[in-house]
């Protein structure tokens, strides 16, 4: 296997290549295929991440020596009008906002105060994922600067994804620079001497958390900290109590409210300290999921996405329904409509209808769960693929001990260290704890220590799928160049 990258509008693409002797690769992106010659490409040494959406395909020996880009591009039927509005990255405006009054009145009552320049309470939003936690407080927040701005109160919002800022230096790095730039945005502060910003390297978080009081006592009466996915910061609870305790400590006078979302209610609840929750106090707000009647609507709402006339008459109902199933997740109906766009206009379709949702939900469900599982350690992948290996299909178990034992095997196939039994079983409790699989304790251990039983919440395929992408490593081990193949 070779290792390629190349750099696209897209950013840097990695992909792998078996075939040998060809001067010429097919690459059907996520938007596009492009052809390009070998010579143009980047060879890596191993490790590279594959790019799941990519797929490299060897020219010489299909025969196709002829063939030219110009015949794929612009020669697609007209699908999408406005791809953006599915895909779950963009924020939509507020007249896509379907629902969720209940949440955004609670939202909203609870940083209100800040817009009369008086305290605004701190509040914790749980909610399984694609429920809205996120959408809700970015779009409450941002409404609550503007009308306290309309009341002469200076006020902002802002916001820090734990998930891509997992340390707490880099979340308070991001929290400080996230103010000083929009501060030099709309009054020039890069240029005034008595501001200079900390370096972005080598000084501890503490460091930011004083600086950010200093620009923020001298311009801002209100200021709502948004940290998102806060379960994946680690050593939160120095973090939250340096922020909480900002006003009491006369450290700032700028009235500060900290809006925590989270996916994993429980294990956050209890991972949070004492003298964290009684600085904090607040309310719990908890989303529910959507029923497939809601996801239609939310859907219904981003019908111009695609061109007029090409959505089949239940194509956005199937969407609906198929996210619905599991635990009504927007993302994921989101998803699934613009997947089955793609598929369509892969296969020269003119018309999405729902077979290509039904078709898409595969590649929905491979995509979501390697995003989940791309925050674990590599050795929590290397577990989850031998016991993927070991179940034969969706219900059935497997003990931690036999996990264990292919898992030694998998370990050395894939030159990785072999970690001990304790370990394994750990990372297979974390496997748990992310939903990817369900444990239940099955007796009362033996001399290697605690046993369960596993299985997997989604049909082996799909984990495999997505583990693949997640460890170019694991795509030697079955041969195959793409995850995608897995699911064909
Ligand atoms: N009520 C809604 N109206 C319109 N779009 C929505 C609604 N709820 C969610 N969405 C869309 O669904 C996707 C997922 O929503 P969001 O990111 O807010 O979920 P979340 O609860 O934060 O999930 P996670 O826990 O995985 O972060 C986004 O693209 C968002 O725009
Ligand atoms: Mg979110």
């Amino acid at each position: 296997m070779r290792h390629f990258s190349l750099k696209t509008g897209g950013g840097m693409r990695h992909f792998s290549l078996k075939t040998g002797g060809v001067d010429q690769i097919l690459i059907h992106g996520k938007t596009r295929a492009e052809t390009h010659t070998l010579d143009k490409l980047t060879p890596n040494q191993g490790q590279q991440i594959y790019h799941p959406r990519a797929q490299a395909r060897t020219m010489g020996d299909t025969g196709e020596s002829g063939f030219s880009v110009d015949q794929v591009i612009g020669n697609s039927p007209r699908i999408f009008q406005n791809k953006s509005l599915v895909s779950v990255g963009t924020v939509p405006d507020e007249g896509r906002i379907v629902g969720r009054q209940e949440e955004i009145t609670n939202v909203a009552l609870s940083l209100e105060d800040i817009i009369y320049n008086d305290v605004p309470d701190n509040i914790q939003i749980y909610g399984k994922t694609g429920t809205g936690k996120s959408l809700v407080s970015r779009h409450v927040s941002s409404k609550i600067a503007e009308r306290a701005e309309e009341n002469g109160v200076h006020a902002t919002n802002v916001y820090v994804d734990c998930n891509a800022n997992n340390t707490i230096t880099r979340a308070s790095r991001t929290l400080y620079f996230s103010v000083f730039d929009e501060l030099d945005e709309k009054y020039g502060i890069k240029a005034q001497p008595s501001i200079s910003p900390p370096p972005k390297r080598g000084v501890g978080w503490k460091t930011y958390t004083e600086e950010l009081w200093d620009i923020v006592d001298d311009y801002y009466d209100g200021l709502v900290i948004i940290l998102d996915e806060i379960d994946l910061l680690e050593d939160f609870n120095n973090l939250l109590h340096a922020l909480s305790r900002a006003r009491e400590n006369d450290e700032i006078e700028t009235y500060i409210s900290i809006v925590l979302i989270s996916n994993k209610t429980t294990q956050f609840r209890n991972n949070v300290n004492q003298r964290v929750k009684s600085s904090m106090g607040g309310s719990e707000f908890v989303f529910s999921a959507y029923n497939a009647d809601q996801l239609e609507d939310i859907l219904e709402n981003r019908r111009d996405a695609f061109e007029e006339g090409v959505l089949g008459d239940n194509t956005i109902g199937r969407a609906a329904e198929l996210a619905a199933d599991e635990h009504g997740d927007a993302r994921k109906a989101i998803e699934l409509l613009n997947k089955a766009g793609m598929m369509a206009r892969r296969n020269m379709d003119e018309t999405v209808t729902e077979d290509h949702v039904t078709e898409a939900r595969d590649l929905v469900e491979a995509d979501l769960l390697s995003k989940s599982i791309s925050t674990l350690p590599d050795q929590a992948k290397l577990v989850l693929y031998t016991l993927t290996k070991r179940l034969n299909g969706r219900g059935d178990t497997v003990s931690t001990s036999q996990v264990y034992d292919r898992y030694q095997t998998v370990a050395k196939d894939v030159e990785s260290n072999v970690l001990g039994y304790q370990r394994v079983s750990d990372l297979l409790d974390e496997l748990e704890f992310l939903g990817v699989t369900m444990s239940e304790r099955k007796g009362r251990g033996d001399r290697r220590g605690i046993k369960k039983d596993h299985e997997l919440n989604h049909r082996p395929a799909i984990v495999l799928a997505a583990t693949l992408a997640e460890d170019p490593r694991l795509q030697d081990l079955e041969s195959v160049s793409s995850p995608e193949d897995i699911l064909q």
